[in-house]
C-alpha cells in the first residue's frame, strides 16, 4: 500500500502517474479511516458536504479527465439514463427466477432508467469489452450471501454482450459455481457463505418458526476460505442473515445467542456476531499464505421493507429512487455499515494483504424501487418470502455495482503498474 518516492528524480515521466496513484490511495485511505466522520455528518447524503470538482482541481496539474480518481465515487445521486437497461430477460439467460421481475409482471419500468452519478465526477457505465480486457487472465470470486449471487448474475448479463462464460464448476452444488470466459481466460467464481463463518442449522423450526443456526464465530467457513488461493479479487459481503435466530459459539462453546430461547444462554446483540464474523473472515484472508489477491468489501445493501418485516406483510411499494437528501442511513443499516467498515480498516492495518471498499450502501439505500417485491414469483405461488425487498431485480439498480467494480479494478491496475515501475 505504501509507495516510496525515492527514485522520482530519475523517472520523470512516471511522476504524474505516481501523483495520481497517491491521490487515489489517499482518497481510499481517508474513506477507510474515517467512515465515522462521514456517518456523523447530518448531511451525509446531501450533495453539498463534499468539495465540488473545481475545488478538487485547485492543485491544477492533474488532467481533468482523470478527476474521478480523486472523487468519492460512492457519494452521489441517481440520475436519469435513457440508455439503460443493457440486457433483458430474453438476451440474458443468467437471471435468477426470483429476480426476473419483468417476467413476473412488474408493470412499471421506470426503475431501469437510472445510473449512479457521484458528486463532483462521473462514474462511467460499464463497458463490457474494456472490463473483460482488464480482467484478462484474472480470477475473481464473489463470497457471501445470495445478494452476492445477485451481483454475479448482474455481471454475467452485463458482460453477455461480449461473451457468456462456460460452467467449469467442480461440484454440482449450486452454492459454489466456477465460470470461465474462455476468450479472456477470466474466471468468475461464486461461494455461498451467508455468515462468512462456519455455521450449521441447529433446528429448522426455531423459536421464530424459522431456522435456528449455530455460528462458530471464531472459525471461518472453510468452504470458501480454503478455496481462495490464486484468486486476484475477492468481492466479499454479508449481512442479511445476521438478524436470524442464532446461537453464538466461541472455541466450540456457547457464549450467547440471538432470540434462541435456550435456557441460561445470554442474549447478545446482532452487532456482536456481525463484527466477530467479519473479523474472523478478514483474519482468515490475512493469514492465508498463498492468497495474494485484493479483497473488496462490498458493503451492506439495505433492504426496504415498509409497514412490517418480511414475515409481517411488509413490502417495498415505492416506484422512484430517493434523492440523497430524502434518506439517511440509520438504525441497523448504519450499525452494520459502521461495523464492517471498522473491521475492514482493522484488517488493512495488519498490512498483510490488500483490502478495498466497494461501498454500495449509500447508493442502494436510495433505491427502494429496485427490489422484486411480489414480482419474484407468480401471484398464486406459495413462497415463504412473498415480498422480496432484499434482492434486486435484473436488470435493475444492482447493475451499477459493475460500474463501481470496474472503476476499482482500473485503479488497481494503475496502482500495480506504478508499483512495478518503482521496483525496477
Ligand atoms: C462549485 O463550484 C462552483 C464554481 O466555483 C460554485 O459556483 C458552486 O457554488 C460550487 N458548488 C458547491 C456545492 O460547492
Ligand atoms: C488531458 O486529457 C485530454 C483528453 O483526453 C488530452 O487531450 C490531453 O493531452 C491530456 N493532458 C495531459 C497533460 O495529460
Ligand atoms: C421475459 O419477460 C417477458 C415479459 O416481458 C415474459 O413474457 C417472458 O416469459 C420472459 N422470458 C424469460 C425467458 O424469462
Ligand atoms: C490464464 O490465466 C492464468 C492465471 O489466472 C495463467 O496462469 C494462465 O497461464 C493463463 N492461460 C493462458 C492460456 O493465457
Ligand atoms: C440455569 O442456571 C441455574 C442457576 O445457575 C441453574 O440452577 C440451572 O440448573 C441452569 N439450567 C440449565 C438448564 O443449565
Ligand atoms: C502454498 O504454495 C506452496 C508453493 O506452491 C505450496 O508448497 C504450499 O503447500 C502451499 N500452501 C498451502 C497452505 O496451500
Ligand atoms: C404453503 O407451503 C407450506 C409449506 O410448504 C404449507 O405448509 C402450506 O400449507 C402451503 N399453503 C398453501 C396455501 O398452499
Amino acid at each position: 500500500m505504501e509507495l516510496t518516492i525515492k527514485n522520482n528524480k530519475k523517472i520523470k515521466n512516471t511522476a504524474i502517474l505516481l501523483i495520481s496513484t497517491a491521490l487515489i490511495l489517499i482518497t481510499i485511505i481517508i474513506h477507510l479511516n474515517y467512515p465515522l466522520i462521514f456517518l456523523q455528518s447530518p448531511s451525509l447524503y446531501s450533495s453539498s458536504y463534499r468539495q465540488n470538482s473545481s475545488v478538487i482541481h485547485a492543485g491544477g496539474d492533474i488532467n481533468k479527465t482523470d478527476d474521478h480518481e480523486k472523487c468519492d465515487i460512492f457519494t452521489g445521486e441517481w440520475v436519469r439514463n435513457a440508455d439503460a437497461p443493457y440486457y433483458t430477460n430474453t438476451t440474458c439467460w443468467a437471471i435468477h427466477e426470483q429476480n426476473n421481475c419483468i417476467k413476473y409482471g412488474r408493470p412499471d419500468l421506470d426503475f431501469l432508467k437510472w445510473r449512479w452519478k457521484p458528486n463532483g465526477c462521473e462514474l462511467p457505465v460499464l463497458n463490457p469489452y474494456r472490463f473483460l480486457d482488464m480482467a484478462r487472465g484474472k480470477k475473481m470470486a464473489f463470497v457471501g450471501d445470495s445478494v452476492g449471487r445477485n451481483h454475479v448474475q448482474s455481471m454475467i448479463c452485463l458482460l453477455s454482450r461480449v461473451e457468456y462464460p462456460i460452467d467449469v464448476s467442480t461440484t454440482s452444488d449450486d452454492h459454489f459455481r466456477r465460470l470461465s470466459y474462455v476468450n479472456y481466460n477470466f474466471t468468475l467464481a461464486y461461494f455461498w457463505t451467508p455468515f462468512l463463518v462456519r455455521f450449521e442449522e441447529r433446528d429448522p423450526d426455531g423459536p421464530a418458526h424459522t431456522g435456528l443456526f449455530n455460528l462458530y464465530l471464531d472459525e471461518s467457513d472453510e468452504s470458501w476460505a480454503s478455496q481462495i488461493d490464486g484468486f486476484d479479487y475477492l468481492v466479499l459481503n454479508a449481512g442479511h442473515w445476521f438478524p436470524r435466530t442464532t446461537v453464538y459459539y466461541e472455541n466450540r462453546h456457547i457464549v450467547g445467542c440471538r432470540y434462541c430461547k435456550l435456557p441460561n444462554v445470554t442474549e447478545y446483540p446482532m452487532a456482536y456476531g456481525y463484527r466477530y464474523a467479519f473479523r474472523t473472515a478478514f483474519k482468515a484472508i490475512n493469514e492465508r499464505k498463498n492468497f495474494s489477491g485484493v479483497t473488496l468489501l462490498r458493503t451492506f445493501a439495505p433492504a426496504h421493507f415498509e409497514n412490517g418485516m418480511w414475515n409481517e406483510g411488509g413490502d417495498c411499494p415505492r416506484r422512484r429512487p430517493y434523492r440523497s437528501n430524502e434518506k439517511t442511513l440509520e438504525g441497523d443499516n448504519l450499525d452494520m455499515y459502521v461495523i464492517q467498515s471498522e473491521e475492514l480498516k482493522a484488517a488493512q492495518k495488519e498490512g498483510k494483504k490488500e483490502f478495498r471498499l466497494l461501498d454500495t450502501t449509500q447508493a442502494m439505500l436510495l433505491r427502494p424501487d429496485g427490489h422484486p417485491s411480489r414480482y419474484g414469483h407468480w401471484p398464486d405461488q406459495n413462497v415463504t418470502f412473498y415480498n422480496d425487498c432484499v434482492h434486486w431485480c435484473l436488470p435493475g439498480p444492482i447493475d451499477s455495482w459493475a460500474d463501481f467494480l470496474a472503476h476499482i479494478i482500473k485503479m488497481e491496475a494503475r496502482r500495480t503498474s506504478a508499483e512495478r515501475l518503482f521496483q525496477r
